[in-house]
């Protein structure tokens, strides 16, 4: 077997939170408490959970946007938060984030062309970025012309499309997605759940895929990861979770999606 692309070990992040009284001790909040998994290569893993769980902290920390306080993240064999900046800055381009709300996320005044090319910007590659941007819009089945639209000219689930084009336009080994599907409506979940799976299949892609609906999590995760107050509560292939949650948490979160067991 390959060495895993992402490897996640006993990860812990702890929030301090506003003291109730002046003298008292600041309370802290272990909003992901020693949580470990892997994602392979063309594999996807599925983590679910309730509002507050620690689903967003787990993939910011996965961004190395934020540090973890205890663990470490291998990605692709290198400790991603003990990188130098510039190191850090040429992993980047291998692992990008889908994220909700792609309108939030668009410039409005900016085509999306502009964009999908931001990533492009930042890390500063010479590429050729309208080539790339092109291949990009082609590949989440948009046409090249579209780059030159702004994001009111699109519907929900074209933006989320843009959103992806974003994501793969530097051609990255793994996609962090949270709650990438949960804005849109139920059709056009499922267009874009195929989506993400024709492009893992032709691109190779690792998938963290983020998401506090099992069904949804269900229909396309090789492994699940299930959540509460930033515990692993069970976790290990999405078949045999479903088939047979050890968790009466789990069992609630299944009959919540309507999956049947
Ligand atoms: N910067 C922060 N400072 C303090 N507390 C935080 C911070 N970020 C998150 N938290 C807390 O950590 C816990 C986990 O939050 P997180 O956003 O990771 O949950 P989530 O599973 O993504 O929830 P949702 O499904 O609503 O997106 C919550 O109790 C949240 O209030
Ligand atoms: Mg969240």
């Amino acid at each position: 077997m390959t060495a895993p692309l992402l490897d996640a070990r006993s990860l812990t992040r702890r929030y301090r939170l506003p003291r109730s009284t002046l003298l008292g001790a600041a309370p802290v909040l272990t909003a992901v408490d020693n949580i470990s998994f892997t994602i392979r290569a063309g594999e996807t893993l599925g983590v679910v959970g309730e509002s507050g769980s620690g689903k967003s902290t787990l993939a910011r920390m996965v961004m190395a946007f934020e540090r973890p306080d205890a663990g470490e993240i291998l990605f692709r064999g290198d400790n991603l938060h003990a990188l130098p900046a510039a190191a850090l800055r040429h992993q980047r381009r291998y692992f990008q984030m889908v994220y909700q709300d792609p309108f939030g996320s668009l410039d409005p005044r900016r085509t999306v062309g502009w964009s999908i090319a931001e990533p492009l910007r930042a890390i500063g590659t010479d590429a050729d970025t309208a080539r790339r941007t092109a291949e990009a819009l082609e590949q989440v089945g948009l046409h090249p012309r579209d780059g030159a639209k702004y994001p009111h000219e699109f519907s929900g689930g074209q933006r989320q499309r843009i959103a992806i084009a974003r994501a793969i336009v530097t051609r990255p080994a793994l996609l962090i997605a949270d709650e990438a599907v949960s804005a849109l409506d139920v059709s056009v979940q499922a267009q874009i759940l195929n989506l993400l799976m024709d492009l893992q299949d032709d691109l190779g892609l690792g998938i963290l895929f983020i998401s506090h609906d099992l069904a949804v999590v269900a229909s396309i995760c090789d492994h699940l990861l299930v959540m509460q107050h930033g515990k692993a509560l069970e976790s290990g292939p999405a078949a045999h979770i479903l088939r047979q949650p050890a968790h009466t948490y789990t069992q609630t979160l299944l009959k919540a999606a309507g999956v049947s067991t």
